[in-house]
């Protein structure tokens, strides 16, 4: 049994459809990519994972168990967190609000405590600037908050929606680098990116979605030797 197992899916807004037929598969502790171009359905996919978004077909199971009829914020008491698309941070509130925002389900104060250490020790900018007001933080500095928001739910998948998207240089290898570091603590990962060469050297597996369709799927070592995932995402 797979964690995380969508098989099938399928999603339209109104009469437009934006997952034709999705399949993908997270194993416990596994690191995966969705790579696409704009408008492929990325975003899409992690919304109807995260039960936000209604589904027209397919099935969605997490641990064995069905997610269709689940409510979004029971999908996060059953250990799967997102860190949306564009971040969406409260933007007036300060840089800790935020982050424990992310535990609102939680009531073990020590495990909380707990986890905000992790997310500082992870993030030591965020412990400096815990008591900032939100909006004040670099782009980068908001992504980092935006995915400690996310763990402070305890997550045993994280969905992770184009983390590196306008992010300097230099806080994008920081970003990449903090991912790496979740999934060795134990932590699966979905991550949806535009940036394939980055997406294929962290992660273990890669699913291409093209038009609400997954096209290509492998391991990221044989992807980034694939011709076409050459040619059109990494530009070789
Ligand atoms: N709320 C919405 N209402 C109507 N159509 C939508 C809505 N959200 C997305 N779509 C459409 O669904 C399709 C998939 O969009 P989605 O946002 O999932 O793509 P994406 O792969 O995340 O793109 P990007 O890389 O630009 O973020 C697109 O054709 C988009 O225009
Ligand atoms: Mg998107």
């Amino acid at each position: 049994m797979s964690l995380l197992d969508v098989s099938d899916l399928r999603v339209s807004y109104g009469k437009a459809l934006a997952l034709e037929s999705v399949s993908i598969k997270v194993e416990k502790g596994e690191l995966i990519g969705v790579l696409g171009p704009n408008g492929a359905g990325k975003t899409t996919l992690l919304k109807a994972i995260s039960r936000s978004i209604p589904l027209q077909g397919g099935t969605l199971t997490f641990k064995g168990q069905s997610l269709e009829n689940v409510a979004p914020y029971d999908v996060v008491a059953r250990g799967i967190c997102h860190c949306p698309e564009g971040r969406k941070l409260f933007s007036e509130l300060s840089v800790l609000k935020n982050l424990q925002l992310g535990a609102y389900l939680r009531k073990n104060t020590a495990e909380i405590d707990a986890d905000l250490e992790r997310v500082f020790t992870l993030f030591p900018v965020l412990r400096e600037r815990q008591w900032q007001q939100s909006s004040t933080l670099s782009g980068g500095e908001q992504q980092m908050v935006a995915i400690g928001r996310a763990l402070m739910g305890r997550p045993e998948l994280l969905l992770l929606d184009e983390p590196s998207v306008g992010i300097a240089p230099r806080l994008k290898g920081l970003i990449f680098d903090s991912i790496q570091q979740i999934r060795k603590d134990g932590t699966a990962i979905l991550i949806v990116e535009q940036d394939a060469t980055s997406t294929l050297r962290i992660t273990d597996r890669v699913y291409v979605l093209e038009h609400g369709r997954t096209i290509r799927e492998g391991t990221s070592k044989d992807l980034a030797g694939d011709e076409y995932i050459r040619q059109v995402y990494l530009g070789v």
